[in-house]
């Protein structure tokens, strides 16, 4: 038997020694129990990180989405799979079974085929969170083509590149998104994307706005009637268990994106283990993670991951400021939602808000409240912990990334006891390893270096579409035989983990290293601060000196900048250090970030640099406009 569902600290210990002592026996036993095959695999495992090379239950033949929507049919086939919940409250809610979904998702994979996709075909997807977004996925699914899916705030420049690198010959698209009180032109920015796209031959486009747009005749289809016209059976594809599911683009340290590839039978059990062990979910539970499907924490926490475990999983189409910052809390309580998974950005914004929004809606529902995409910050995890988890729901702090396909480090919610900050424990078959300089593995505990894998596991991306060279130059050549994260990390004397961040992002002074994160939590600390971000700059005596850019939780707050910038220093000699100090602070009403709420830490670099004239692509940010305020006020 298996362990499918761990339910105490013992037994995650127990699991945990027999899947690093006999991963392939455990690996077998959790795809046999749990996931429906059309065949066996022949082999659990091979590896090279060498080559590298990885395959998980080679020989296997499936099809995904009868793991995610035809086998509930039968016991929960009335099930709700997906609950939508769009912009505009007064629109109501969707609630879209099993059954209703298998019907949308054949529908939807015969239109794709009848436009000429085929199994192994790359499908771009540039979709707002709207149902159709799921069912695209699983519909490219079903007949075996790899779905790329582009956030739907990336500008068409972006749009255009991804295109082109995985060489998609047909794009969905919607005649445009809501955000909050706006809308959003969609199929305008895929319109000037494709004059930069010469193999694209079919767009279809789902109506959301219902704006009058251009269609281009020959190439652009509305979806509906297509879709109403469609046979709702289509028989699955029969899959290899290492074809091809998707591939999904992530910004490198430098250079065009990465398009990671994902492949079919370990990223489904992966997904599929870990979704239902991180968020304890049970028969009737409705489970709602606020990411985006455009990126990976979607597709795996939004749709594969839920689905396969036959889960109630809520998509919201809008933002947590609209109708006003109580939005999300307002969808908890009417939804009465049991998992709540988001990103440490969302709650620092929400925290600066009055906390009325909170209290006047009845969270008692939620179980579990998850962290995810970026170190959560000592002040915000308290917040969270205080505010929604009302100090009864465990938060799981997940760290993982687009490259490990699924959560590798993280609280097992009532079973590890938690520490704010820490991502704590490996899950099941993760072997962590911290590396020193040299390349040396840091063993024991209380040591802090680069966070690495040393053995693989199902949901490992497999290559990097078109660029296996590349693939291996960042993830596999830095430390020898070892998967790089990027990250670094601590593990304290119990062998909790702690994310410090990037190492791209560690600053020498004085030759001591310090990360940034330890320091933004101080200065989060000081109680006028909203959020900070802090990058090195060049300097004659210590080599790199501090430059912090500070945001204030009322801008009056800096009636007194001078004082306002000791206080700020205090606080990190006492967290940290005189060491840490900052040589400079300037005072921000925001940071320029990506669309997934990480900082650019580049562009503050460069301004802290003085360096002005190359800044780089700054179109991807959600806030273009506060870099010239940011240069406008630098010292
Ligand atoms: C960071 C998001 C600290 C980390 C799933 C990682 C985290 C990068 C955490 C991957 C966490 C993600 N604590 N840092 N709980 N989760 N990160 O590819 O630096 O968008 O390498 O995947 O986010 O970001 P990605």
């Amino acid at each position: 038997m298996s362990n499918y569902n761990i339910k105490h600290l013992e037994e995650y210990f127990k699991v945990y020694r027999k899947s690093v002592r006999e991963p392939e026996v455990f690996w077998e036993e959790i795809a046999e129990e749990h996931f429906s095959w059309h065949k066996k695999w022949d082999k659990v495992l091979y590896w090279d990180f060498e080559k590298p090379e990885i395959k998980w239950y080679e020989g296997a033949k499936l099809n995904i989405t009868e793991n995610c929507i035809d086998r509930h049919l039968r016991m929960t086939g009335d099930k709700t799979a997906i609950l939508f919940e769009p912009n505009n409250p007064d629109e109501g809610a969707q609630h879209i079974s099993y059954r209703q979904l298998h019907e949308r998702v054949n529908k939807f994979a015969n239109v794709l085929k009848d436009n000429g996709v085929r199994k192994g075909d790359r499908v771009c997807i540039y979709l707002p969170m709207i149902p159709e977004l799921a069912v695209s996925l699983l519909a490219c699914a079903r007949i075996g083509a790899i779905h790329s899916v582009v956030f739907a705030g990336f500008s068409s420049n972006a749009l255009a590149t991804r295109i082109n690198d995985s060489d998609c010959k047909i794009v969905i698209t919607s005649d445009g998104s809501y955000r909050g009180a706006k809308t959003i032109d969609l199929k305008g920015i895929v319109d000037v994307a494709l004059e930069d796209c010469p193999g694209v031959h079919t767009v279809l486009v789902a109506e959301r706005i219902h704006s009058d747009i251009k269609m281009k005749p020959g190439r652009d289809q509305w979806l509906q009637p297509l879709l109403d016209q469609a046979s709702p059976e289509c028989e699955p594809e029969i899959m290899d268990a290492e074809d091809p599911l998707f591939i999904l683009y992530t910004s490198g340290s430098t250079g065009k994106p990465k398009g990671m590839v994902h492949t079919t039978a370990g990223y489904m059990v992966y997904t599929a283990y870990t979704f239902k062990n991180m968020f304890r979910y049970e028969e009737d539970d409705v489970y709602w993670c606020t990411a985006d499907i455009g990126w990976i924490t979607g597709h795996s926490y939004i749709v594969y991951g839920p689905l396969a475990n036959g889960a109630t999983t809520l998509m919201f189409e809008g933002v947590p400021s609209y109708p006003d910052y109580g939005r999300f809390w307002e969808i908890v309580e009417k939804h009465r939602v049991n998992q709540f998974y988001t990103a440490p950005t969302a709650i620092r914004a929400l925290a600066k808000e009055n906390l009325g929004y909170v209290e006047k809606y009845d969270l008692s529902s939620l179980k579990v409240i998850g962290s995810v995409g970026e170190p959560i910050n000592e002040e915000a995890w308290h917040w969270y912990n205080d505010n929604v988890g009302k100090k009864k729901s465990p938060i799981v702090d997940t760290w993982w990334q687009t490259e490990t396909g699924g959560i590798m480090i993280s609280p097992i919610p009532y079973v590890t006891p938690t520490i704010p900050t820490y991502a704590t424990l490996p899950f099941i078959g993760v072997q962590p390893a911290l590396m020193d300089e040299k390349g040396e593995e840091l063993k024991g505990n209380q040591v802090e270096g680069r966070l690495c894998i040393k053995y693989p596991w199902p949901s490992i991306a497999r290559t990097i579409w078109g660029n296996h060279q590349r693939y291996k130059d960042t993830y596999f050549s830095a430390f020898a035989k070892k998967y790089f994260t990027g990250d670094g990390a601590l593990r304290d004397a119990t062998g909790y983990y702690r994310i410090t961040g990037r190492v791209d992002d560690v600053i020498i002074v004085s030759g001591h290293n310090l990360g940034t994160a330890p320091i933004e939590d101080a200065i989060n600390e000081h109680n006028a601060v909203a959020e900070s971000a802090i990058v090195g700059f060049p300097h004659d005596i210590k080599g790199n000196a501090l430059y912090g850019y500070v945001v204030l939780k009322e801008a009056g707050a800096a009636r007194n900048p001078d004082n306002l910038r000791k206080e700020i220093n205090q606080k990190i000699t006492e967290r940290i250090g005189p060491i840490a100090k900052l040589d400079k602070i300037q005072f921000a009403t925001g940071l320029p970030k990506t669309r997934s709420g990480k900082i650019m830490r580049r562009i503050l670099r460069k301004i802290a640099a003085k360096d002005f004239t190359n800044l780089g692509d700054t179109s991807t940010l959600l806030n273009p406009e506060i870099v010239q305020e940011i240069i406008d006020n630098a010292h």
